[in-house]
């Protein structure tokens, strides 16, 4: 196989996975997604970049098959997608060293059974010499990992981030072309799996307005060839206040629920303020944390199911806390027939996130007069927060 060439002597070297449709058993990937791994041939040694997941280590093979030397496999994250063929490339090379952070080595050490003695653990802003070209590793944890880091070659500026500006998207593209459809897929992207590390990104792009970046080399999803874009977009999702948005996810069994959703969604909108509504029966879990991103409020809608949360609103509340949103506030709405705990249960499904609570509106059996005018009041309080906090 014929690699692509992203510069001189740089060279991609991925594997695109168009048929994946779930990342970790959790996350859908409804556009597949690609293991980008990168050949850098040196004037005097051969550096590859992050590997591919072990099921297509032979793609990787393939493109390897006429270089007769590896020095180095950069291992920028030891997540297995990545990480992964680094055993096949080490038996074909006997002599290629791993270059990793110190936690980046102990993982791979646990996790693949590497050798002690393949490694070169490297230090922040240590560099590395392929001859002609330099390698400089910046260390960035919590992209996605504890142990991840980032790879800059000087000589070309081409920033190899790993999972970081990564999307899930197969594509024959080497580079953006829709850049409609790479913000799509790399806000999800960042809503799945990085949204949780926020304050760590923010530190991170900190760190690399000191570097000149040409192109931005992600291990998923096409290249940047304007590093700009996904700076900014990155920037936006991370550090903007969050919008005069209601996310609304819910389930309904008998259509009480279902009532007081469809009446809250109403009076919402008639206050000026955006709300998404996801009916959990139904909904792509995705696009329900791209909607996280930006919302200021979230309201739950459950009915009671054994005393406690419908299973599927539980997980869903047990999602957004695990990917800790910029959300400010949240309600509970919902239903019951003769007893519940399902507020307090909810509750307590959501630790992570420092919300101010805002009074729930739970009736028993189908809602009545009553329960509509709590809703208006519960519309009117949370257009009012909004405003109040100048979401916009
Ligand atoms: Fe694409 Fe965290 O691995």
């Amino acid at each position: 196989m014929k690699a692509r060439q992203v510069r001189p002597n740089v060279y991609w070297v991925g594997a695109i996975d168009w048929d994946r449709r779930l990342f970790d058993g959790l996350i859908p990937l409804p556009d597949g997604t690609s293991y980008n791994a990168y050949l850098i041939q040196g004037s005097q040694k051969v550096a590859l970049i992050d590997t591919v997941n072990p099921p297509m280590a032979e793609v990787l093979m393939a493109y390897l098959e006429d270089v007769p030397v590896i020095d180095y496999v950069i291992a920028n994250h030891a997540e297995q997608d990545h990480s992964g063929s680094i055993p096949h490339v080490l038996a074909k090379y006997p002599g290629t060293k791993v270059v990793t952070t110190p936690k980046g080595k102990e993982m791979l050490v646990s996790l693949l059974l590497v050798p002690e003695d393949r490694f070169i653990a490297v230090g922040d802003g240590e560099t590395l010499s392929l001859g002609d070209r330099t390698l400089e590793f910046i260390h960035a944890p919590w992209v996605h990992w504890p142990e991840t880091m980032l790879t800059y070659l000087r000589e070309d500026k081409i920033l190899f981030p790993c999972d970081l500006f990564g999307s899930h998207l197969a594509t024959t593209d080497l580079y953006v072309t829709d850049e409609g459809q790479v913000y799509e897929a790399a806000k999800r992207y960042y809503a799945e799996i990085m949204m949780p590390f926020r304050t760590s990104i923010e530190k991170h792009l900190e760190k690399l307005k000191d570097f000149e970046i040409d192109i931005i080399a992600p291990s998923h999803g096409p290249l940047h060839s304007k590093p700009s874009f996904i700076m900014q977009a990155y920037r936006s999702w991370v550090s903007d206040p969050p919008k005069n948005i209601v996310v609304l996810p819910y389930i309904s069994m008998h259509g009480s629920t279902q009532k007081m959703v469809e009446y809250l969604v109403e009076a919402l909108a008639q206050k000026n303020v955006t709300v998404k509504q996801f009916n959990l029966a139904v909904t792509d879990i995705g696009k329900l944390a791209m909607a996280l991103v930006d919302a200021a409020t979230m309201v739950i809608g459950t009915p009671t199911v054994l005393v406690g949360p419908h299973p599927n609103v539980a997980y869903a509340a047990f999602l957004a806390n695990a990917l800790r949103p910029k959300l400010q506030f949240v309600s509970i709405i919902g239903s019951y027939g003769w007893g519940s705990k399902a507020v307090e249960q909810l509750r307590a499904l959501i630790p992570n996130l420092k919300l101010e609570v805002l009074a729930p509106v739970i009736s028993k059996g189908f809602p009545r007069e009553e329960d509509f005018k709590a809703l208006d009041d519960l519309a009117s309080t949370i257009a009012e927060k909004h405003k109040q906090r100048g979401f916009a």
